[in-house]
């Protein structure tokens, strides 16, 4: 369970202080799935950052398990995200040198999983994720929907509590983007994984089971 509590954010920059969070509370059950919409600039990155502990709140709690993750040791805190967090972005980010196998089968040996285990792993993700044949395929050669799913498939690889999707679609039409986020949802349900997806595709928005709406750093309700 995600239990993110009173949580703010500011950034200062030339336009002076911008406040991207402001006194946000909600909770996420184990294994439920949610869009976090919105307009541009909305608060949906900074939310997502937050939660993967890419970014540290100013005030206010995110509790994952029970445990408040900013209150965590660097060492710690690197661990969880190793272990318990899987990221995709808007554009994928696959290591363009590597294979789709060696994309995959990244995050299995940060974990300390060996070898063989890896190649079973990646195999059945690429079953998974039904591009079974393309394991040996270079980033470059696959469509823009073939690389989200390649980049979920690595953000799940380690069986993560936590997904968080950071406008995955964006680069994708909408049919194709649904799809992905239905593929996100299902296996998220089966593998019992807490999903956020932040999206403004109303397609998208329609393919989750809940939905948390922000307008300048809040809840909209
Ligand atoms: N690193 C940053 N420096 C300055 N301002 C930022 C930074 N990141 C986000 N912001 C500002 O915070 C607000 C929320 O941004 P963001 O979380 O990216 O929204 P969204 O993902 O919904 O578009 C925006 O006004 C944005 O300009
Ligand atoms: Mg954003």
């Amino acid at each position: 369970m995600i239990e993110v509590q009173a949580l703010y954010k500011s950034f200062t920059s030339g336009r002076g202080k911008v406040t991207a969070l402001e006194g946000l509370s909600f909770k996420v059950a184990k294994g439920e799935n949610f869009i976090v919409a919105g307009k541009s600039g909305s608060g949906k990155t900074t939310l997502l950052n937050c939660i993967g502990g890419l970014e540290t709140p100013d005030r206010g709690a995110i509790r994952c398990g029970g445990v408040d993750i900013h209150r965590l040791s660097r060492k710690a805190l690197a661990r969880f995200q190793r272990e318990q967090v899987g990221f995709v972005f808007q554009q994928g980010n696959l290591l363009s040198y590597l294979t789709v196998s060696e994309n995959l089968a990244l995050p299995l040996a940060l974990n300390g999983i060996d070898a063989d285990d890896r190649k079973r792993r990646v195999r059945e993700l690429l079953e998974t994720i039904g591009l079974p044949d393309h394991g040996a395929a270079l980033p470059w050669e696959l469509s823009g929907g073939e690389t989200q799913r390649v980049a979920f498939a690595r953000a799940i690889a380690h069986a993560p509590a936590i997904l968080l999707a950071d406008e995955p679609t964006a680069s994708l039409d909408s049919a194709t983007g649904a799809q992905l986020v239905q593929l996100m949802v299902s296996l998220s349900r089966q593998r019992r994984c807490t999903l956020l997806v932040a999206s403004h595709d109303p397609e998208v928005i329609r393919t989750a089971d809940h939905q948390l709406l922000l307008k300048d750093g809040r809840k909209e309700s």
